[in-house]
């Protein structure tokens, strides 16, 4: 089966959504989202979206924050550009219908997080990514120009490639044409042609067994992309967050937002000691990269599985109000955060690379865009300032609506694309070889990509991967296409681009830390 569209988009988060909602009006939109609409990483979002809102704080701090977080490798000029754009685009969110909390005066109440010199988070009591969400899918349903599809996979970015002719990552000329989107309710891979294409599909933390991301987060448009031959980087930028709750077996690990440390709440051992100010200055609302190696190291050192986020000496009432959901959620495993310490540990959170994308969120693939986590625009350098990304994300769903509304007066669909060839191919005999091998990716990414590497760790990794992306791709050759088995496929992907640009960075900065070369910026040391 064939599909015509102005605008295709893939993925049903803030970004897919917002841009959906910003190019409808001038032509016909299909947005697909691999499993319901709503489950996304944007719908578990806690603390809130970062912008200016009153004084005394200012661009300029929002800024500074941001560079700093981002450890010397932002693009200032891009920092400088979301910052100023964010606060439109929040009242966009407001416009369809967002509700953030306010305080007795009118005013919003605004959270503050680790590495922000002032208050300034929006937020929704501890749900904010549940309002967003539902709002902006309520709005996207009204919309007769959107046509939505749930449960279609993308499986792969059409290019030249497909019409027989050679595609190369260094061509400026590779045009995206659409996209191979895998039907799973009948397993029937169908053909959607585009005048032009947003990836919006979000992060990868399944790459590792501790994450906080929900399992759409498998890294599906990096993957897309790279094989397309579109320029991906920054991806040994992988964000731990530093306090998911310690509650062995759930998945996904359920974040207990930074906002909580921006209240008051502090850090401490499981004996009951305070450690951050040993780490930084900031203690524990320092930016999360030295916060989750804090902790990292506090646990080797006292061979204890978890620290504590201890809440109980602030005001029970307002806690309780602030965060409710948090609250209830630690009460059903009889932990009244109000008197009880939280048992936490860092978890895979976000993906600061992605695609590569300028200022108008264009990747190296003309007709091609990508925004939100899938992106690398250059905001968070080696590590991103927490509630950066929901902003990010709309200031670029904006840019790039803005563009692709010009892109497709000049552009036409190409017609003689072929339909996806399944030729000899069957199901596959044990399911278990796909499951296992996820698993195993899993673990080795999580025991030697880290939040802690070194050469040694890095080597054996992907060495490891090798011969798993051996076997799938094997598997993949003869199968009918599955989720789960793209899903293996593209986190290997992501895993190997992860293992080889870490490789290639001699220092550690931000989120990348080795011990081989423990200090940043200095080779020669070492
Ligand atoms: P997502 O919201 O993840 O949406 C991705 C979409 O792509 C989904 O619809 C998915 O189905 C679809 N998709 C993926 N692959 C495919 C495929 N192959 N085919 C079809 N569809 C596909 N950021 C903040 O700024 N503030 C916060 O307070 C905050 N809290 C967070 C709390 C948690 C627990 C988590 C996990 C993240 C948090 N973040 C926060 C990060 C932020 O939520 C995400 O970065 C952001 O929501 C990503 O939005 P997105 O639109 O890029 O992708
Ligand atoms: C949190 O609420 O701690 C998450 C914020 C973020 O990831 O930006």
């Amino acid at each position: 089966m064939i599909k015509e569209t102005d605008f295709l988009v893939i993925g049903s988060g803030i970004a897919g959504l917002s841009f959906a909602l910003k190019v409808a009006k001038h032509g016909k939109v299909i947005l697909i989202s691999k499993t319901r609409l709503e489950e996304t990483n944007t719908k578990y979002a806690q603390g809130g979206i970062a912008a200016v809102t009153y004084e005394p704080d200012n661009f300029e701090k929002h800024v500074n924050d941001t560079l700093i977080a981002g450890d010397g490798l932002c693009n200032k000029k891009i920092v400088e550009m979301v910052v100023q754009e964010a606060p439109t685009q929040i009242k966009q969110l407001i416009d369809w219908g967002v509700q953030f909390d306010q305080n007795e005066k009118g005013k919003y109440d605004l959270g503050r997080e680790g590495g922000h010199s002032e208050y300034r988070v929006l937020h929704h009591k501890d749900n904010t990514g549940e309002e967003i969400q539902n709002s902006l899918v309520r709005k996207v349903k009204e919309h007769q120009n959107i046509e939505v599809l749930e449960n279609h996979f993308a499986v792969d970015l059409i290019t030249q490639h497909h019409l027989g002719k050679l595609v190369k990552r260094n061509h400026k000329d590779t045009q995206c044409y659409g996209a191979y989107v895998l039907d799973l309710s009948n397993d029937q891979v169908e053909t959607y042609l585009s005048k032009v294409t947003l990836i919006a599909t979000g992060g990868t933390g399944n790459l590792y067994d501790t994450t906080t991301n929900p399992k759409i987060a498998t890294g599906d448009g990096v993957a897309m992309v790279y094989r397309a031959k579109g320029i991906i980087e920054n991806m040994e930028f992988i964000q731990f967050h530093p306090t998911s709750l310690y509650n062995p077996g759930e998945k996904p690990s359920f974040l207990i937002t930074e906002a909580l440390r921006g209240f008051g709440a502090i850090l401490k051992t499981t004996e009951g000691k305070e450690f951050m100010d040993k780490y930084d200055e900031r203690g524990s609302l320092a930016p999360r990269d030295i916060v989750a190696r804090a902790i990292d190291h506090e646990m080797k050192i006292s061979g204890s599985d978890h620290v504590l986020l201890d809440a109980s000496h602030l005001d029970s009432e307002k806690l309780k109000d602030h965060f409710p959901n948090i609250f209830d959620k630690c009460l059903s495993l009889n932990i009244d955060i109000t008197k009880d310490p939280i048992p936490v540990i860092p978890a895979a959170h976000y993906m600061c690379g992605g695609v590569k994308v300028d200022e108008n969120g264009c990747s190296t693939i003309n007709r091609l865009y990508a925004a939100g986590e899938v992106s690398s625009t250059g905001l968070h350098g080696a590590n991103r300032l927490a509630s950066n990304s929901l902003s990010e994300a709309v200031v670029y769903a904006d840019r790039a609506a803005k563009h692709a509304v010009l892109q497709i007066k000049d552009t036409e669909i190409n017609k003689s694309i072929p339909e996806w060839d399944t030729q000899g191919a069957t199901y596959p005999e044990e399911m278990v070889m796909i499951t296992q091998n996820y698993k195993e990716v899993q673990q080795i990414m999580s025991n030697y990509v880290g939040i802690v590497r070194s050469n040694l760790r890095l080597e054996r990794a992907l060495r490891r991967l090798e011969i798993i992306y051996i076997e799938t791709e094997e598997l993949y050759e003869k199968s009918i296409l599955s989720q789960k088995l793209c899903e293996l496929r593209n986190l290997i992907n992501v895993g190997y681009l992860i293992i080889k640009m870490a490789q290639e960075m001699h220092e550690s900065r931000g989120l990348h830390y080795t011990i081989d070369y423990p200090k940043k910026g200095n080779i020669s040391e070492f």
